[in-house]
């Protein structure tokens, strides 16, 4: 397992867009690895590469079903409307308010370079559009609705 640096709110490349991958690497296999290993580690449902300051348009994400390894994603459907509590990884202990669709689909290439098509609702839907907009140098405190709030502290026994 090896685990990478995550990048928090306030340092500038996770304000840049990412570029596209034309082709698969052992080194970006590494990456996708890590990135796996990173989120699960740090319990988050989804990470896009540029948090580990890499800009290249690659997310991975698991709300509890299989990991989904998209390249290159692009939204090609949204229906719908949710809102609810979001947060993320690089703006730790900290989540807020944000109305995304209540379902997606998007279209990517997954780590053998084959296209795929992915529809999820609900939480998969909220993550999808979280890691896409990480793509394109965005956060979910541009769509929040109100104040951040703290995360209420878990309590391990
Ligand atoms: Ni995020």
């Amino acid at each position: 397992m090896s685990l990478r640096t995550i990048r928090v709110e306030g340092d500038e490349i996770l304000r840049k867009s990412s570029k596209e991958i034309q082709v698969m690497t052992p080194r970006l296999r590494r990456l996708i690895s890590d990135m796996l290993d990173t989120m699960y580690e740090n319990n988050g449902v989804g990470l896009a590469a540029v948090q580990v300051g890499i800009l290249k348009r690659l997310v991975v994400i698991d709300t509890g079903d299989d990991p989904h390894v998209l390249i290159n994603p692009k939204i090609i459907a949204r229906s719908g409307s949710q809102t609810g509590s979001e947060g993320c990884l690089s703006i730790p202990g900290k989540s807020g308010t944000v109305t995304r669709p209540e379902e997606v689909t998007v279209q990517a290439l997954n780590e053998n370079m084959e296209e795929i098509t992915l529809t999820g609702s609900g939480l998969l839907a909220r993550a999808i559009c979280h890691e896409c907009d990480h793509l394109e140098g965005q956060l979910y405190v541009d769509l929040v609705e109100g104040e951040l709030v703290d995360d209420e502290e878990e309590y391990e026994d």
